[in-house]
């Protein structure tokens, strides 16, 4: 694993316009599950009903009970989490200048809280608020999104007493909603993400399994434009035959370890 940590390394130096992809498994070493590893979220809801707006609606009408335990057991494991090694070690790239932006499938806001400045999120944010009216977003903290949920969902359960509970538009006093792509909406911010991954010099994909489209195409988008392709995982997945490099290894360490060596390098060449 050290050679490829060292050839990776050079390469991400020497890189000017590299971009990260980041997946649930860079989250998994904050305490949150992923969702297809045995025991992910995947395995104990099923994402037709919780992942899906019509699936939610009509979760909410025959049981709330069960769309309160998903919520609640996601976000507290959301709310919970601090970032990891892997998202500091990502913003540290950044802020010598070896990675443009993170390109992320997660909504935990963790890349941010490492400090990245320049996160795409395909999938929109658990800690924003969105009106399903007016779409003026509302962002929240840790703290007042759980208050706001205990809320909606903290007393009796009948539809209408929850709908008369659940936050409402701070502009326009519609419905709001967590601000989060479910399944069979659009993705967030693509065009950017597209743009990103065609003008990358090399794309560090990180933790995903690349089952989910149209995101997992960027890493091929970054390929075919000519860009090299790094992928950190403990296991196989569909872009480790990308022809890259494959580096088999949870992302703390290995993301650590390469910024490290990445900083190594650059302060070497004296230009930071
Ligand atoms: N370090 C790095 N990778 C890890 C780690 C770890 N410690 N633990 C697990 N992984 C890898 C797994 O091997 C797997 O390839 O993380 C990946 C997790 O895959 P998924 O659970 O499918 O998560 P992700 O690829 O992010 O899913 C994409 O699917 O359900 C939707 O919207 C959801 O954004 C999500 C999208």
């Amino acid at each position: 694993m050290d050679h490829l940590l060292d050839k990776a390394a050079d390469w991400i130096a020497e890189s000017r316009r590299a971009v990260a992809f980041s997946g649930a498994g860079v989250s998994a070493e904050s305490g949150i599950a992923t969702f297809r590893d045995p025991g992910g979220v995947w395995e104990r809801f099923d994402p037709a009903e919780v992942g899906t707006a019509a699936g939610i609606a009509s979760l909410l009408r025959s049981g709330p009970a069960r769309l309160y335990g998903f919520l609640r057991e996601v976000l507290d494991s959301v709310l919970r989490a601090e970032p990891n090694g892997g998202h500091r070690a990502l913003a540290a790239l950044e802020e010598i200048r070896r990675l443009q932006a993170v390109i992320t499938q997660n909504v935990d806001d963790l890349h941010q809280s490492a400090g990245s400045s320049k996160v795409v999120e395909l999938h929109g944010n658990v800690l924003r608020l969105r009106c399903i009216e007016c779409g003026h977003g509302e962002k929240l903290d840790r703290h007042s999104l759980a208050a706001r949920l205990e809320r909606a969902f903290g007393g009796d359960l009948g539809l209408k007493a929850i709908l008369d509970r659940l936050p409402r538009c701070e502009r326009c006093g519609e419905f709001v909603r967590l601000d989060v792509v479910l399944f069979g909406e659009s993705v967030q911010d693509l065009d950017h993400a597209y743009d990103l991954a065609e003008s990358a010099d090399l794309m560090l994909v990180v933790g995903t399994s690349g089952t989910v489209y149209p995101a997992a195409e960027l890493p091929e988008v970054c390929r075919q434009a000519g860009g090299r392709i790094i992928v950190v995982n403990p296991s196989e997945n569909n872009f480790a035959r990308l022809g890259g490099l494959f580096l088999q290894e949870r992302s703390g360490i290995a993301l650590a370890s390469l910024a490290k060596r990445v900083e190594a390098r650059v302060s070497s060449e004296g230009h930071a």
